[in-house]
């Protein structure tokens, strides 16, 4: 028969006590890249949400917006997130005009998973995708414009990937086929890549408010 101690018993309890803390300790070296992300946001004092479009950033859009409701052809986000932006929009746009918005859900601010970003995503615009003619396209850039066969789009607001070639080939696109009102988000020096498309695409014909910027071809009213 074998007897536990009440000695016995305690060491068990602290041996298994001990394990636990190692396993949780194993996991947070595990995914302290996720934990980094996660602390920089809860520690955020800032205004706005990481990532998206500015609270004084979205006045400039408004009106960039409202111009494009003079043109045929629906808006296209390139850059859902979690669609705060796109709600916005599908607020100032007039009724009937569709807006499409792009995302790969490669990225987040919250470290979540590409599933849970994009349910988040999905879920949280569901009443503009029902009321407003607003239509998510799950994918990179490179494959909506690929598939793209609608009209010219009456507006193009560039926010996904920062990174040159991607800014660049957005851009690019937008140009061929025409696109009116040409704009786009995080143009400084923190986005290298963001303002070298820009600057190499118009120059010095782009409007900047914040970090938002905008080329409008002549002509649109
Ligand atoms: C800066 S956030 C967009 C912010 C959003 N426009 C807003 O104002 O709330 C960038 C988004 O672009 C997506 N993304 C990154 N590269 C992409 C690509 N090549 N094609 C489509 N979406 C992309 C990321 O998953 C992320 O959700």
């Amino acid at each position: 028969m074998n007897i536990a101690t009440p000695l016995s018993l305690m060491i068990r309890r602290l041996v298994r006590n001990f394990l636990r803390t190692l396993m949780k300790g194993r996991d947070v070296l595990r995914h302290r890249k996720e934990l980094a992300t996660f602390l920089n946001f809860r520690n955020r004092t800032q205004p706005g949400f990481e990532g998206s479009v500015q609270p004084e950033e979205l006045e400039f859009l408004s009106e960039l917006v409202r111009r494009s409701n003079a043109f045929d052809g629906p808006i296209i986000e390139v850059g859902t997130l979690f669609g705060f932006t796109t709600q916005a929009m599908a607020g100032w746009k007039m009724n009937g005009k569709e807006l499409i918005s792009i995302d790969d859900y490669s990225w987040n601010p919250l470290g979540l998973a590409p599933l849970a970003h994009r349910d988040f995503a999905v879920r949280s615009l569901h009443y503009i995708r029902q009321n407003c003619d607003v239509t998510l396209f799950e994918g990179p850039s490179t494959q909506f414009c690929a598939s793209y066969d609608g009209p010219t789009p009456a507006m193009i607001f560039i926010d996904a990937s920062h990174e040159y070639e991607h800014v660049l080939t957005d851009i690019t696109w937008a140009r061929q086929k025409g696109v009116p009102i040409i704009a786009g988000h995080d143009y400084s020096a923190f986005w290298p890549g963001v303002k070298r498309a820009v600057d190499e695409s118009f120059g010095s014909a782009i409007t900047v408010y914040g970090t938002l910027w905008a080329h409008v071809n002549q002509g649109a009213s």
